[in-house]
């Protein structure tokens, strides 16, 4: 086995993401001669009782309220900010500012502005920054991104990356800071599940020219902390229909593709998927089914689809064997082993997590979607 380095991290934001990265160290054996070996060392949160979740790991030395002095922290090698959209802004750039690597969640940024702000800071800095989208990191939807990054497709003809569930489809749920727009986003369920359906498509080249967006808000009041009707401003639900350049030059066709994210898409649970037809050939993968993914092929003149099995082989080996199922947690250990493999510049030809240019070309796109859904055509992004 090769060197390991340990690799010290700090967490701001104790809430469900933060707890998750404690769970992906607490197994980080799993992983197969990874360089890197991270523990947490210190946390940050304004809420006692998320701070405390921490004290069950025991590595943790620093309980702070604010993450001030974790971003000053000399001895913390890497950050995970995973806090609410309207706080990355400020905490991104003095995380770039005083040269700190980080993993940021998405959508890196509540707006376009911001994004931009954000990436001209990273730009600036001596810091190694990725943006966390994990289901990209499932062994089928690799596969399905290596057949259509082979050429194998031939002329595409169509593209959709879906993200759906249905947590919000039951109106009595109270309200949360994912449903308001003062700390979600305009861009609402576009900000919180947008990355997710944009990293594979933009990482295969797939930049939209033109977006016509359909943008629905169908809960508009849910109950406040006090049980009062307050507004629930956000949109629900997002289809983006993007026209795509098929090649470099303006002659070149365009071909179509959907973004599609939905928190309110009856009978899904969590669902990421991606699906990509071309003339010579088709792949399509779903969470829902992770087990499999299928490719479709003309064979001695018959339509077929085939069904492959990928196994448990994602982006870096494991001790587990490769025959057995992969879940949202396996995910996030491969992106995190992703992360931190590239920043100890020993990620090789694998498949790196969102860096923070497609972070910024998918605001770009959502920022067209709010003009297209205003406007009622279809509008480019900026940019
Ligand atoms: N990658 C994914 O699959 C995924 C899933 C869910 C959420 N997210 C993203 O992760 C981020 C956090 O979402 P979450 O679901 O963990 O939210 P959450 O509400 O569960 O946790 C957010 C935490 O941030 C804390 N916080 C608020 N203000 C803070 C401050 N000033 N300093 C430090 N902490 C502060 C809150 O107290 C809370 O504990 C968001 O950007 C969200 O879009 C990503």
């Amino acid at each position: 086995m090769s060197s390991v380095a340990p690799v010290r991290i700090g967490v701001v934001g104790c809430g469900l993401m933060g707890r998750e990265l404690a769970a992906v160290c607490g197994r980080w054996s799993q992983l197969v001669d990874h360089p890197s070996a991270p523990e947490i060392v210190a946390v940050a949160d304004p809420n006692p009782a998320a701070r405390e979740w921490f004290r069950r790991v025991s590595t943790v030395e620093t309980f702070a309220e604010d993450w001030r002095p974790l971003v000053e922290d000399d001895r913390i090698d890497v950050l995970y900010l995973a806090v609410p959209h309207d706080l990355h802004e400020e905490l991104y750039i003095a995380a770039a500012g005083a040269g700190r690597d980080f993993l940021g969640e998405k959508p890196f940024g509540i707006d376009l502005p911001a994004a931009a702000r954000i990436a001209a800071a990273v730009d600036g800095s001596s810091s190694f920054v990725r943006v966390s989208s994990e289901f990209p990191f499932f062994p089928g939807a690799l596969r399905a991104f290596s057949y259509v990054s082979s050429g194998a497709l031939g002329d595409i003809l169509e593209v959709r990356s879906q993200f759906a569930h249905s947590s919000d489809i039951d109106r009595t749920k109270s309200i949360n800071w994912k449903r308001r727009v003062e700390t979600c986003g305009e861009i609402g369920v576009m900000g919180d599940l947008g990355v997710h359906v944009a990293h594979v498509p933009l990482r295969l080249g797939f930049r939209p020219e033109s977006v016509y967006a359909l943008l629905d808000n169908v809960v508009t009041e849910r109950p406040g902390p006090d049980g009062a009707a307050v507004p629930c401003d956000t949109w629900d639900n997002a289809l983006l229909a993007c026209r795509v350049p098929g090649g470099p030059s303006p002659e070149d066709r365009r071909f179509t593709m959907l973004w599609e994210t939905r928190r309110i898409a009856p009978g899904q649970m969590n669902s990421w998927s991606f699906e990509a037809l071309g003339m010579d050939g088709g792949v399509r993968f779903s969470t829902r089914t992770p087990a499999t993914m299928q490719r479709f092929a003309l064979r001695d003149g018959e339509q077929v689809w085939e069904e492959v099995q990928p196994g448990n082989l994602s982006s870096w080996p494991t001790i587990s064997g490769g025959i057995f199922e992969f879940g949202f947690s396996d995910a996030l250990m491969q992106m995190w082993a992703s992360y931190l493999a590239e920043r100890a510049g020993a990620l090789g030809n694998r498949f790196g997590t969102a860096t923070v240019g497609e972070a910024l070309d998918a605001h770009r796109v959502f920022d067209a979607a709010l003009r297209s859904q205003a406007s009622g055509r279809a509008e480019q992004p900026h940019g």
